[in-house]
């Protein structure tokens, strides 16, 4: 009881902040996601995405080597796939000398221990921009899921670690398992996007991958905003069907997700920071609305508090640097 009971005495120096802090937060913490373009020597910075650039794979490989230099240790890799090579079934996506591919391969040589997770969905390469194989403007489950086991396959025979399938495709976990386990890959794992809400915070990223739906929107695959239970539904398909790593995405809006997820579930959570949310926060410290360093921290933190095992975020080389001035 008040005066006996003071709460700032924890807070009244930095020291006994540090002894009392329930989280923390490094290097191991982060997925640093990269684009990869076609070429050679490119380094594009991203319109919708203020200092985050496309990378061909000779950039790639160099950033790689830096990345794990400052204790960065897995990405995420996407690819800018050319409007020509775009089909309704995603074709490209299955050619072992994709760009994707290639990239797996080359940055496996040049970094060995790196860990790389790929994504897995249909959208770069398809010609309606969707996650699935679209018919009279539907969007097909199985048939996609086929795709998707090969795709997964092509990437794990390249060299990836993991995949990660952010289709939202039912029953593709299940799918891509039994491909793996088919093809020898008993070590690849998955993480699966299985909380990934239809949110408008994908649009910078669209925008760097030029992969936005050419018709409708993705509502009839990726979760209604307005819910919050089919999470844990998603959750436990995904666990069943040998899921490694769950992934929620987006991040901040979502939070009260990840952590009621945290107290129900024992598989390791991922969270995506993703592209909107990053660009609000370049946005708003271009104007000099806010502290961007701090934010960046207060928001990772706050990822860490509420049960993310590991961020995946274009803050991460950032957040690396503040880190080390604190
Ligand atoms: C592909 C995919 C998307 C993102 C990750 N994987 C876009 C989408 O679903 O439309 C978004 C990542 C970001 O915005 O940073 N399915």
């Amino acid at each position: 009881m008040y005066p006996l009971n003071r709460n700032r005495r924890l807070r009244s120096s930095s020291a006994i902040r540090a002894l009392v802090r329930e989280n923390h937060l490094s290097n191991d913490d982060f997925i640093v996601p990269l684009f990869i373009v076609e070429g050679k020597n490119i380094k594009k910075e991203i319109i919708s995405m203020p200092d985050y650039y496309q990378l061909s794979i000779d950039l790639a490989e160099k950033e790689v080597k830096e990345l794990w230099k400052i204790g960065l240790k897995a990405i995420l890799l996407f690819v800018k796939v050319e409007d020509k090579l775009k089909d309704n079934s995603g074709t490209e996506a299955l050619n072992k000398d994709g760009l994707m591919q290639r990239a797996i391969k080359s940055i496996k040589n040049k970094v060995p221990e790196m860990l790389v997770i790929t994504d897995v969905a249909l959208d770069p390469y398809s010609s309606s921009g969707h996650d699935g194989i679209v018919e009279n403007f539907k969007i097909l489950n199985d048939p996609t899921l086929e795709v998707l086991s090969k795709m997964s396959v092509s990437h794990a025979n390249a060299g990836a670690d993991f995949v990660a399938p952010s289709d939202m495709m039912d029953g593709r976990v299940l799918k891509i398992r039994q491909a793996l386990e088919k093809e020898g890959f008993f070590d690849t794992g998955i993480m699966s996007y299985g909380v990934k809400y239809a949110s408008s915070l994908y649009g910078p990223f669209r925008n760097a991958l030029d992969s936005t739906p050419g018709f409708g929107d993705k509502n009839t695959y990726q979760m209604d905003y307005a819910n919050s239970k089919d999470a844990l539904n998603e959750v436990n398909n995904d666990i069943a069907e040998g899921a490694d790593i769950i992934m929620v995405k987006p991040g901040l809006p979502y939070i009260d997700i990840l952590n009621s997820l945290h107290k129900k579930i024992d598989v390791p959570l991922a969270v995506y920071q993703v592209s909107g949310e990053y660009s609000m926060l370049k946005s708003a410290a271009s104007k000099g609305f806010i502290d961007y360093d701090r934010l960046v921290l207060e928001q990772l933190f706050s990822f860490k508090r509420a049960g993310a095992a590991m961020i995946a975020t274009y803050h991460a080389k950032e957040a690396v640097n503040l880190l080390n001035q604190i």
